[in-house]
């Protein structure tokens, strides 16, 4: 079944965010049908889906997944084929300073969701009930750190959160799997790497040195710089969810990444290499590149295995990081207008809080 190709739709969460916004205007431009729920934190940007205004098959609601008899409603009135769930707190630095909040939407909402798709799925006529899916959108974090020399995680590597955030996606990962091995729920989860690219919300690494550097802020690179992350640009990360909804094993987990292992200071300087190619400054913006106190518990490096998905179901990224970087970096500066908007009391709030107290180290 090409569920992107049929008139029922899925049901998203979190599809104002960054992933989930990349990942519903993939999917309808695709010929998909979606409905969209959404609490619309400050990480959930109703603009980022204006090229759907006014699509019929698309429709945005604001609400909690933690509201079973709002979720209960959505479910019973659209008959989604599938729910697709991207919804959480995702910033491991606020995971850090108010945990809380991690633990209601990724472990509690996760609960709900799962109580009420089981709910609907077993109510469901027999056709439909082995169309339906719950595809659980995950992180490589929850593995824990790697060493230097060690092999990248796979998908059997023991689960060894450290970060709040970390921890409540593995509890999250926890629940989908105990709700397919003792309900049946046709589930899958992907665990995926860090993601980067249009959309994403300036707090996370990429977007917060492409705007620092813009208006000649210094760059904060947490500790020594030489912690590792393996990137994959987000429409792979969509184009991979989407494999897996078509093709993935029930019950089954699939690391997603990109190949593409770099420390944060090659990062940051490959950053600041492309800006001072497209929109050059007095001086090199490496100059603004500063040193900053460390984050508590920093894991040190992320590497995916992304042999299962690559040979099981024949999906691997399209775009190398040097591409999608530039890419990035040029969707920034053509989206002056998004930037703006973005740079809410929320957004300021959060700049001074997490790093007023980092300076120097
Ligand atoms: P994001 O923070 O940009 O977006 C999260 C979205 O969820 C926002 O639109 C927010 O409004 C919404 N939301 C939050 N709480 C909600 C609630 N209680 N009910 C309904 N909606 C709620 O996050 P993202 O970077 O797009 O990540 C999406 C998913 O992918 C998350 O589950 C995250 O764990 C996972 N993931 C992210 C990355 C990454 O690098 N960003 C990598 C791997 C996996
Ligand atoms: P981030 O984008 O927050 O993603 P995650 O913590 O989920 O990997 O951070 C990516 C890496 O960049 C991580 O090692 C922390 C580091 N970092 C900085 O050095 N400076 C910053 O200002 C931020 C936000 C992150």
């Amino acid at each position: 079944m090409n569920r992107s190709a049929t008139n029922e739709p899925v049901l998203v969460t979190g599809g104002a965010g960054f992933i989930g916004s990349n990942f519903v205007l993939q999917w309808v431009r695709a010929g998909g049908a979606a409905i969209n729920l959404d609490l619309e934190t400050y990480a959930g940007n109703p603009a980022n889906l204006n090229e759907l205004n006014g699509n019929p098959r698309h429709l945005l609601i604001r609400g909690d997944i933690c509201d079973a008899m709002l979720v209960r409603s959505l479910l019973a009135q659209h008959q989604p084929c599938a729910v697709i769930h991207f919804a959480a707190e995702s910033h491991v630095d606020r995971s850090i300073v108010s945990p809380g909040e991690f633990i209601r939407t990724n472990v509690q909402g996760t609960f709900t969701l799962l109580e009420e798709a089981k709910a609907y799925w077993q109510a469901l006529g027999e056709s439909r009930r082995d169309q339906f899916r719950f595809l659980h959108v995950s992180t490589d974090e929850v593995y824990g750190s790697l060493a230097p020399d060690d092999p990248a995680f796979t998908e059997t590597t023991p689960y060894a959160p450290n970060s709040p955030y970390a921890a409540s996606k593995a509890a999250s990962d926890h629940l989908v799997r105990a709700y397919f091995h003792t309900y049946g729920l046709p589930a899958l989860t992907t665990n995926c790497s860090n993601n980067y690219g249009p959309l994403q919300f300036p707090e996370k690494l990429i977007p917060l040195v492409i705007l620092h550097a813009l208006e000649g802020k210094p760059l904060p690179v947490y500790g020594d710089g030489a912690n590792v992350r393996d990137w994959l640009f987000v429409g792979d990360h969509c184009s991979a969810i989407r494999t897996v909804l078509e093709h993935g094993r029930l019950g089954e987990t699939y690391n997603i990444g990109g190949n593409s292992e770099r420390k944060n200071i090659e990062v940051v300087r490959a950053i600041c290499a492309l800006l001072d190619e497209l929109q050059p400054a007095a001086s090199k913006h490496e100059e603004l590149i500063t040193f900053v106190k460390d984050r508590p518990g920093h894991d040190r490096r992320y590497a995916i295995n992304a042999e299962k998905i690559r040979s099981e179901l024949g999906w691997q990224p399209s775009v190398s990081f040097e591409q999608g970087l530039r890419q990035t970096v040029e969707w920034y500066l053509a989206n002056q207008a998004w930037v703006e908007n973005i740079r809410t009391g929320a957004y300021r709030e959060w700049i001074q809080r997490n790093y007023e107290k980092r300076e120097g180290k």
